[in-house]
């Protein structure tokens, strides 16, 4: 800590402005003094003598001539054993702990060490005294849940180190010092099993960036199939109120298949945090059959908390993502809702009075934001390991006007876009996904072919339902209904899917390839209808059953009648030549 201090000179809503002799450099953490309280907050401009901070909590009660201590240190987090399981605030604040101490209502001015300090971590060395290491080498791991973490040389030392000491095997607390490391000119450094970084900057102690590949299987039908995402890659969700935006994000997050979740809970209602907080430690986890908590974080900014955490808390979540990532684990962070994150960005930038783009967002939106999914990607590691930070952010434009800037600025930086729409959501079709509006430029786990097969269809299908809103199913010739009828088929019976039915609501990429194979036969097949009703009838019919095959486990009896029917009843209608 530096012994420089600010006097505020003014207020605005939570950005104050110091007047202030000393050094002080932008980002720089800053505490407001208020009573006997430590009000954190972050320097956000700097002009001459005079600095403007935002303040991470309420400003009320701050007042012009009231101290302002510089701490000399960028806004940063811990890393080390004991994040997973957590549940923190935007600022790395443990909850559970703040709650324990303070009460439910949380009060201003507590800040809390993020990693436990009494837990004792069974540390294993993997090197020896004399090896030469370097920033992001493992020095040791620990077990933590299913994972071995590593323990790994700060990110931020520069050049060659040698081991001068390296802590036997043992248990030991997360500031025990485990190894010491001397550099060329022979100063030591202590290493404990934690460490800290800035949460603005990027942890890019990896040999070289991969391009995204390997698919991130959701088990979602209308994602893995028709608009995937890869490890490493971006996707963001758009959608009006109540599209699902939420829920579709803890489908995912619970069948994904990566290592470790970071849950971002930016601006969104309390109500809503609160229940993530309370089914995640219900959830089992699909891969590994103990509790889903074990693999992830959570951090909660809701909207009745301070809106300038907001931004914290999405860099705080991406920074933990990052962290996991130099482990050579798969780490998948989702924020929901970036909206609010911007929205809080906004709120600033028209307190700092620049001048406003779009919709009074500031002129850097796409910048600010194109640098966050930035963050995330495939990593080759300097122990040839591979990493990967997948990032999906969802968007709440309001009235699903997917115009609106931050719907834009997002989808020139995503690698997919996963539109939602009021209209399938009121008529339930879940997950509320338009296939017509989203998109993927990742690749798929079945042909090419098939997809672009399906995607027909389902335009052309749609294209015929538009026209026969205005002729009426009369002014409609049998082949143009069959088309909208095989689009309306592959949605009811494929995309959708009943995320409250254990078979159905997670369908492996095995089952996906198989069940898209037949339906692209029964999509090809060409079929003789004498007329629209017996061809809706059929339809209907092969709906129902492909409804019950999704229902059924794979290899039953169940399965194999349901996959039988189909059979017979497509062989029913197929046109003879
Ligand atoms: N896949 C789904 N299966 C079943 N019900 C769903 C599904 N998706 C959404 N719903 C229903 O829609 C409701 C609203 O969904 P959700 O809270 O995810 O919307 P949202 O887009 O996050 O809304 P907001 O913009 O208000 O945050 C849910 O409470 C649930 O009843
Ligand atoms: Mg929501």
């Amino acid at each position: 800590m530096t012994d420089d201090f600010g006097r505020i000179v003014g207020i605005n809503g939570n950005m104050i402005t110091i007047e202030l002799d000393g050094a002080v450099f932008q980002n720089e953490v800053a505490y407001a003094h208020l009573d006997n309280k430590r009000l954190k907050s972050e320097v956000i401009r700097i002009r001459g003598r005079y600095a403007d901070l935002q303040i991470f909590e309420s400003p009320t009660g701050l007042k012009v001539g009231d101290k302002v201590e510089l701490s000399g240190k960028l806004l940063t987090v811990e890393l080390g054993p004991g994040l997973l399981t957590q549940i923190y605030d935007g600022l790395q604040n443990p909850l559970p702990k703040l709650a324990e101490q303070g009460g439910f209502f949380l009060k201003p001015g507590i800040y809390l060490k993020a990693l436990p300090r009494d837990i004792k971590w069974a540390f294993t060395p993997m090197v020896k005294v004399g090896d030469t290491v370097r920033a992001g080498d493992t020095l040791g791991t620990v077990p933590e849940g299913i994972f071995s973490h590593h323990i790994m040389v700060p990110f931020s030392f520069e050049g060659k180190y040698r081991v001068k000491q390296i802590t036997k095997p043992g248990d030991y607390n997360v500031d025990t010092v485990v190894a010491q490391i001397k550099d060329h000119s022979g100063s030591v450094k202590k290493i404990t099993m934690l460490q800290e970084w800035p949460v603005k900057i990027p942890i890019q102690c990896f040999r070289k960036r991969l391009k995204p590949g390997e698919p991130l299987l959701t088990k979602i039908r209308i994602l893995d199939t028709f608009f995937p995402v890869a490890k490493g890659g971006t996707f963001c969700v758009p959608g009006p109120f109540g599209a699902g935006k939420t829920v579709l994000q803890q489908l995912i997050s619970r069948n994904a298949d990566v290592d470790v979740v970071i849950i971002a809970a930016c601006g969104e209602r309390a109500g809503e945090v609160v229940e993530t907080l309370r089914e995640f430690p219900l959830l089992t986890d699909p891969r590994t059959g103990k509790n889903l908590m074990e693999r992830t974080v959570i951090i909660c900014n809701t909207s009745s908390m301070p809106v300038a955490a907001r931004e914290a808390s999405v860099y705080t979540a991406v920074t933990i993502a990052e962290y996991y990532r130099q482990m050579g684990l798969h780490a998948l962070l989702l924020a929901d809702s970036t909206s609010r994150w911007a929205q809080a960005l906004r709120e600033m930038s028209g307190r700092l009075e620049e001048i406003p783009g779009d919709e009074a967002f500031p002129a850097y939106l796409e910048s600010v934001t194109a640098k966050f999914y930035e963050r995330g990607g495939m990593v080759r590691l300097n122990n040839n390991a591979v990493g990967s930070v997948t990032i999906g952010g969802t968007v709440s434009p309001a009235g699903g006007n997917f115009d609106e800037p931050v719907t834009q600025a997002t989808l020139k930086v995503v690698g997919a876009f996963y539109g939602l729409s009021k209209e399938r959501s009121d008529a339930r079709r879940y997950p509320a996904i338009n296939p017509l509006d989203s998109w993927s430029k990742y690749s798929s786990i079945v042909p090419l072919e098939s997809l672009q097969l399906a995607r027909k269809i389902l335009r052309d299908g749609n294209d015929i339902n538009q026209m026969m809103k205005v002729v009426g199913e009369e002014g409609t010739s049998v082949g143009d209904f069959v088309v909208y009828l095989k689009s309306e088929y592959i949605d009811a019976a494929y995309m959708q899917q009943n995320a409250f039915n254990d078979i159905d609501g997670a369908t492996p990429e095995e089952r996906q390839k198989y069940v898209f194979g037949k339906i692209v036969i029964i999509l090809r097949t060409e079929m003789a209808f004498k007329t629209k009703a017996e061809a809706r009838t059929f339809f209907q019919t092969i709906t129902q059953v492909t409804k019950d095959w999704n229902r059924a486990p794979m290899d039953s009896d169940e399965f194999r009648e349901c996959e039988a029917r189909l059979d017979k009843l497509v062989e029913g209608v197929k046109k003879r030549a």
